[in-house]
């Protein structure tokens, strides 16, 4: 008797487009797709606190997989928060629902920062145990691991809550270099340890939030922020999984985002594929960049769009489909399974 082999994620066409390897069709996932344009999401979460969520390992598997069932995207991302390591540390975050995460004690000085609580690896088992059930779960489809880059983190830290201008983050970056050193340096090591413990419980990619590194010029991003994002990856050593790394209007940063270790570059709206395959360079596969705003409009845009978006793809080594940014709260979500049927269907080899 012959038995078909068992599903293995590490051959799936995302971790090869990760890589630059040939695919049966390009693959597909979108940013915050576990989330609030999700009917059976909302349910789920009605009555639990987003951080509570993120604690709890059979909220944590029913909510990554829903979109997986739903769409049928090529990857599941696991539900978290960029901002879960430094809660689990002992930081009092709470993330308030339409606003992001608020701090109650922002880091304003050296002080702040040297009293920052260390995140001790095993108060993460419940990350574990989520992983390793999804992993079982999702047989064939790759689970995507992610952190917050320290940067964004540190946007968090320093303004108490999300910003526009980040101009708090920015004068410290500044005006208290050694202080602002520290601090990355210490987010560097959360943020690996909560991708170490994703990777090393079957994660098969991992993808690096640096959502806000997009407001740096490009000499202070590759002087004092991307030598910290390199520490994160830097921490996976040498386990074998693709690395993606995102930022949102990162157009100017595009040559040096891949530098900090990554596989591929995720590129916002603002810079068509082809554009940015010729700024990140040769040796990275990109990943991108519908205007998430474009799901709000009429079916012949939507397909207008997503045809565009392949197309320009095709200028890179290897090419996932994805949003610029995160889907948007009022998305329909039959607008995003046909565009999983419609990226399949434009790229089938
Ligand atoms: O992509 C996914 O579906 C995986 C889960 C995920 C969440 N947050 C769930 C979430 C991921 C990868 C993140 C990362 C994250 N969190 C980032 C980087 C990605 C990005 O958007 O640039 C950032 C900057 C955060 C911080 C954060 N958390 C913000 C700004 C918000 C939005 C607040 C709001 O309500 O508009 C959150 C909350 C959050 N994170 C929600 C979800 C599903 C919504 C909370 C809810 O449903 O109550």
């Amino acid at each position: 008797m012959s038995s078909a082999p068992a599903p293995n994620p590490a051959a799936s066409d995302l971790v090869r487009a990760a890589r630059g390897l040939p695919v049966s069709r390009t693959p597909v996932w979108f940013m915050r797709q576990a989330g609030r344009s999700l009917p059976e999401y909302r349910e789920l979460r009605a009555g639990t606190k987003m951080l509570e969520a993120c604690q709890d390992p059979d909220l944590i598997t029913e909510i990554t997989l829903q979109p997986v069932r739903r769409h049928g995207v090529d990857a599941a991302i696991f539900f978290s928060d960029i901002v879960l390591p430094l809660v689990v540390a002992g930081v009092d975050i709470e993330i308030k629902p339409g606003i992001g995460p608020v701090i109650a004690n922002p880091v304003r000085s050296v002080a702040d920062v040297d009293a920052l609580p260390e995140l001790d690896p095993d108060a993460l088992g419940f990350i574990r145990t989520s992983v390793g059930r999804l992993v079982a779960e999702l047989g064939g489809t790759p689970l995507i691991g992610f952190a917050g880059a320290p940067f964004t983190l540190a946007t968090y830290l320093i303004e108490g809550g999300p910003s526009k201008e980040h101009a708090r983050t920015k004068a410290f970056m500044h005006a208290e270099p050694q202080a602002w050193t520290r601090l990355l340096e210490r987010l560097a090591v959360s943020s690996s340890v909560f991708l170490r413990t994703q990777v090393d419980a079957g994660a098969s990619a991992v993808q690096l939030f640096d959502s806000w590194a997009g407001v740096l010029s490009a000499a202070d991003y590759a002087e004092r922020v991307l030598p910290h994002s390199r520490a994160v990856f830097d921490g996976l050593g040498d386990r074998d999984v693709p690395r993606i790394h995102f930022g949102v209007g990162t157009g100017e940063l595009l040559p040096l985002i891949g530098q900090a270790g990554a596989d591929v570059v995720g590129v916002d709206w603002r810079v068509p594929l082809d554009e940015a395959a010729r700024r990140v360079g040769p040796g990275y596969s990109l990943q991108g960049n519908l205007d998430p705003a474009v799901l709000l409009a009429d079916r012949a845009t939507v397909d207008r769009e997503v045809r565009r978006v392949v197309e320009q793809g095709r200028a890179a080594r290897g090419h996932i489909f994805n949003l610029g940014h995160g889907v948007l709260p009022d998305t329909d979500p039959d607008v995003l399974t046909h565009v999983v049927e419609l990226v399949h269907e434009l790229s089938a080899r």
